[in-house]
């Protein structure tokens, strides 16, 4: 955990720490035109007062508990935009592993999971300019939470860091190592090395291989098989038997055990 390395912040990256806001994705919405020539930033919170999720839930942001940290950067708009949440998604699995070692696997297209529950989670808001796209990638990472930390309904299906290995982790030291392995695989999907975006995400999803799913598109929800990633980023799944689609968007929302 104490690797050089990570000792700093990248030095190209600019770095805005904040003690409390709503949410770091908003921070950088709302404030894009002052921090567009400044790219890449990085926005963390101690707390946020309205940590979103994705489909507008509500991601829980008390003080101490957990990363809150959003980045923005340019990204070209072509094929390479749908592998950003793979990308991001190891990154994370990445950064669990640097301070923890957990057995932290993907569930497509990026929650983060241990023992089956989530622990982290990640919410990419992209801002579309003909050619070029301004990313907003958010990343939320459970670490010190207690169980009473998360709302009634969460608490059979959300964990921290410190559930897992009853451990206190520093979150300032998980920012930086997380902005080095956040760039990282940024950096390999600038230079289009998707394929190997694509086989990392489908090792680290191997535990819902051949699991049946419930997938939640729009307003259908389809109970299929996963069978894995495809080349393109997208999930696969088997539905009726011997019949398998691709799906760019949805959510995997109940997993047989
Ligand atoms: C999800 O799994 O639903 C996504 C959760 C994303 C939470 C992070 S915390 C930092 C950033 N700010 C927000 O309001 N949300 C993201």
């Amino acid at each position: 955990m104490k690797k050089k390395k990570f000792d700093a912040y990248p030095p190209f990256l600019r770095v805005i720490r904040l003690a409390a806001c709503a949410s770091t994705n908003d921070y950088l919405a709302n404030n894009h035109e002052q921090i567009e020539h400044d790219l890449p930033v990085l926005v963390t919170a101690s707390e946020q007062t309205r940590g979103r999720g994705r489909h507008n839930r509500e991601w829980v942001s008390k003080k101490g508990l957990g990363v809150y940290a959003s980045f923005a950067f340019h990204l070209k708009n072509d094929k390479r935009l749908s592998f950003l949440p793979l990308a991001a998604g190891l990154a994370v699995i990445e950064t669990l592993e640097a301070i923890s070692a957990p057995k932290a696997g993907l569930k497509w297209p990026n929650d983060i999971m241990v023992e089956g529950k989530k622990i982290a989670g990640i919410l990419i808001e992209n801002k579309v300019f003909a050619e070029r796209v301004f990313c907003i990638a958010g990343i939320g990472i459970n670490l010190n939470h207690s169980p009473g930390d998360f709302p009634g309904e969460l608490q059979d299906r959300a964990t921290s860091l410190k559930l897992i290995t009853g451990k206190a982790y520093e979150i300032e030291t998980t920012n930086r190592i997380l902005a080095h392995l956040f760039f990282s695989w940024l950096e390999k999907l600038k230079q289009g090395r998707q394929q190997e975006i694509a086989a990392k995400a489908n090792e680290k999803s191997r535990f819902l291989l051949g699991k049946e799913i419930a997938f939640h598109q729009r307003d259908q929800i389809i109970t299929g098989v996963f069978r894995g990633i495809h080349d393109n980023g997208g999930a696969i799944i088997e539905h009726p038997p011997g019949t398998f689609t691709i799906h760019h968007s949805g959510e995997i929302t109940n997993i047989q055990p």
